[in-house]
């Protein structure tokens, strides 16, 4: 019988793992839809922006949920990054490691059949997360695929020694914009950058979208808007 999905292009020992932590997520994500309204509310009221991922209240109820990516946009990440043959990734928003396992196998992947090197940087400044996410990949066999960077990505991200063939942004929407714009210079001309939840977030978005999606400036874009939005962007300049 046809499946409502495509099956997951994880090898079964990674699967297992990111399967047991999207469910983690999703368990978490139900219960947490009234609290995460009442945050946002009170951060509208009291900033005017309804991003709440930026006040104290917010930030520690965030501290340990997975905020996980939806699995069919992590296995579109893993297919991009082949297609691309991309051997330096770098994920902006590691939490507890579920893309991370799909990008870090797909680094692996390439490498079997091209050799070389490579390795997914990913960043997350919540220490607990950080030694989770470093224990979900090596449970996967991905560890040592992947350098998942502890601090705030303004200044983790800063030293990427290469050009870099392949982003993903799924970070608290105030964050994307500065991402993007220290790793531009850092992007070779070909390479790709998705973000998560555009349309959901547009006008938290808005600095972002301009950039990616500004005539004549250093990317070319689509935005697909399923499951609240995923903006795919190519840097095609130098
Ligand atoms: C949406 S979650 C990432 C989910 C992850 N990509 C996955 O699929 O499992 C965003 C993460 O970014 C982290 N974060 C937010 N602001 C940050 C910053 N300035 N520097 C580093 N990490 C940050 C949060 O703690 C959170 O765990």
């Amino acid at each position: 019988m046809v499946g409502r999905t495509a099956p997951s292009p994880l090898d079964d020992r990674a699967r297992s793992v990111a399967e047991r932590l999207h469910a983690r997520s999703r368990r978490q994500l139900l219960p947490a839809v009234l609290p995460m309204a009442a945050h946002a509310v009170r951060s509208r009221w009291r900033t005017g922006s309804w991003d709440s991922t930026q006040t104290p209240e917010g930030k520690e109820w965030l501290a340990d949920k997975l905020v996980a990516l939806d699995p069919e946009k992590a296995a579109l990440c893993y297919l991009l990054c082949r297609a691309l043959r991309a051997k330096r990734v770098v994920e902006v928003g590691t939490s507890y490691g579920v893309s991370t396992i799909y990008l870090a196998a797909a680094v692996r992947d390439t490498l079997a059949e091209d050799g070389g090197e490579g390795v997914v940087i990913g960043t997350e400044h919540e220490p607990a997360k950080v030694a989770a996410a470093r224990a979900h990949l090596d449970e996967a066999g991905l560890g040592r695929f992947a350098e998942v960077r502890e601090g705030d990505l303004r200044e983790t991200l800063r030293d990427l020694a290469g050009p870099v063939d392949f982003v993903l942004v799924d970070i608290w929407i105030p964050m994307a914009l500065p991402a993007l714009e220290l790793l531009t210079p850092a992007l070779r001309p070909g390479a790709l950058v998705v973000c998560d939840n555009v349309v959901a977030g547009r006008s938290e978005y808005a600095g972002y979208l301009d950039l990616v999606r500004r005539p004549g400036g250093p990317f070319r874009s689509v935005t697909l808007a399923a499951g609240g939005g995923l903006e795919v962007s190519l840097k095609t300049g130098p």
